[in-house]
C-alpha cells in the first residue's frame, strides 16, 4: 500500500503551524511560529494581532517544514487545515493559505476540526485503540470524548462554562503572572502547599460535565478577603491548592468515565495536558487500574499542525473532501 503524506496547516489561535505527516503517524517535518511575545503584554490573545502576524508567518513556515522534510510537492496527497473552531480572522489565513495551495497545486482539501487534531497528536505516539477516551484540555475546551472508531467523536461531557485553560489563564491574571498562566501556575504550585480548601464541581450524580467559573470566583474572593484582613496568601499556595481543585474532578471524572464505557485507552489532549500535575495524578490513577494512559509529549500537547495532518489523513483515508469553498467555522462542533 503506497504512503499517503500530507501537509497540515493550523492558524486557529497564536501559533502559525506547517507541518508534514507520512500515514498519519510519522512527522515529517513539524514547525510552529510562536505570537506569545507579542501578545505577552496584553495579558492575552489579542485577536486581531493574531490575524496580523499569521499573514506575515505563513509563507515562511511552510518553506521551513518543506525544506525540513525535504518534500517535493509531487510526494504530497493532500492539504488539511484546522477550519475551526478558533478566531476567525487567525483561522482565515490557514484555510486560505490551504485553499491556494490545493487550487494552484491541485491537490485534494481537507477541512480539519481543531480538536480532532488534539486527538490525533496521540497517534503520533501511539497507534489507537477502541473503544477510546479522550480528555481534551485547553484554552477553548474541556471535553471528555468517546472513540468507538477512527473520526467518530462522542461528546460525553464538556464545560458548562470556563474552560480548563481559561481558568488556569485568569487565576494566573489575578496573582499577577504574566500570560499564558498555565504553565506558570504549575510551576508555582509545585513550589506551594494545599493550603486552602477550594471547591469542586462534580455537578450532578453521573455528569461527566465540568464547571471552573465557581472555582474562579472562589479563589478571587479568597484573596480578597485575605487583603482586607490584611493577610497576604502566598501565590504558591493559591496555585497549589487552585490546581489540586482542577485536578481532582478532572482525574476523578476521566477515570470515572474509562471505567463505564469500558475504554481500551484513555488520552490526554490540548494545552493544559502539558500540566504536570495532572499528567502525575493521571499516571497515579490509571496505574491502579488495568486501562492504558498515553500522554502525549509537551510540543504535541500544545496547538501544532502535525496533530492536524494526523487528524486529516484519516478523515482523507475515509475519502472525505473538502471543496474550495472551504470557510473559517469559528464555533464548528466535533
Ligand atoms: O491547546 P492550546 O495550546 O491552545 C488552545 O487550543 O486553547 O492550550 C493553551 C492553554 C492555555 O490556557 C495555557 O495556559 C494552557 O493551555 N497551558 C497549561 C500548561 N501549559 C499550557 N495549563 C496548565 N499547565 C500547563 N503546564
Ligand atoms: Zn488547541
Amino acid at each position: 500500500k503506497k504512503d499517503t503524506i500530507l501537509l497540515g496547516i493550523e492558524t486557529s489561535c497564536d501559533e502559525t503551524a506547517v507541518a508534514i505527516v507520512k500515514n498519519g503517524r510519522e512527522i515529517l517535518a513539524n514547525v510552529v511560529a510562536s505570537q506569545i511575545d507579542s501578545h505577552k503584554r496584553f495579558g492575552g490573545v489579542v485577536p486581531e494581532i493574531a490575524s496580523r502576524h499569521h499573514v506575515e508567518q505563513i509563507t515562511y513556515v511552510l518553506e521551513e517544514a518543506l525544506q525540513q522534510s525535504n518534500t517535493v510537492w509531487e510526494a504530497i496527497d493532500g492539504i488539511a487545515v484546522t477550519e475551526g473552531p478558533g478566531l476567525v480572522g487567525a483561522l482565515l489565513v490557514g484555510v486560505n493559505a490551504a485553499k491556494a495551495l490545493a487550487f494552484a497545486k491541485q491537490k485534494p482539501l481537507i477541512g480539519v476540526h481543531h480538536i480532532a487534531g488534539h486527538i490525533y497528536a496521540n497517534r503520533l505516539e501511539k497507534e489507537f485503540e477502541f473503544p477510546l477516551l479522550a480528555l481534551i484540555v485547553s484554552g477553548g475546551h474541556t471535553e471528555l470524548v468517546l472513540m468507538k472508531s477512527h473520526g467518530a467523536y462522542e461528546l460525553i461531557g464538556e464545560t458548562r462554562d470556563d474552560a480548563a485553560g481559561e481558568a488556569y489563564d485568569k487565576v494566573a491574571r489575578m496573582l499577577q503572572l504574566p500570560y499564558p498562566g498555565g504553565p506558570q501556575i504549575d510551576r508555582l504550585a509545585e513550589l506551594g502547599e494545599e493550603a486552602i480548601d477550594f471547591p469542586r464541581a462534580w455537578l450532578e450524580q453521573n455528569s461527566y460535565d465540568f464547571s471552573f467559573s465557581g472555582l474562579k470566583s472562589s479563589v478571587i474572593n479568597t484573596i480578597h478577603n485575605a487583603k482586607q484582613r490584611g493577610k497576604e496568601l502566598r501565590k504558591e499556595d493559591i496555585a497549589a491548592s487552585f490546581q489540586a481543585s482542577v485536578i481532582d474532578v478532572l482525574t476523578t471524572k476521566t477515570v470515572r468515565a474509562a471505567k463505564e464505557f469500558d475504554v481500551k485507552q484513555v488520552i490526554i489532549a490540548g494545552g493544559v495536558a502539558a500540566n504536570r500535575g495532572l499528567r502525575s495524578a493521571l499516571e497515579a490513577e490509571f496505574a491502579k487500574t488495568s486501562i492504558p494512559l498515553l500522554i502525549p509529549p509537551l510540543n504535541l500537547c500544545t496547538d501544532n499542525a502535525a496533530m492536524i495532518a494526523a487528524a486529516g489523513t484519516i478523515a482523507f483515508e475515509q475519502g472525505r473532501r473538502s471543496g474550495l469553498e472551504l470557510n473559517a467555522r469559528p464555533s464548528l462542533l466535533l
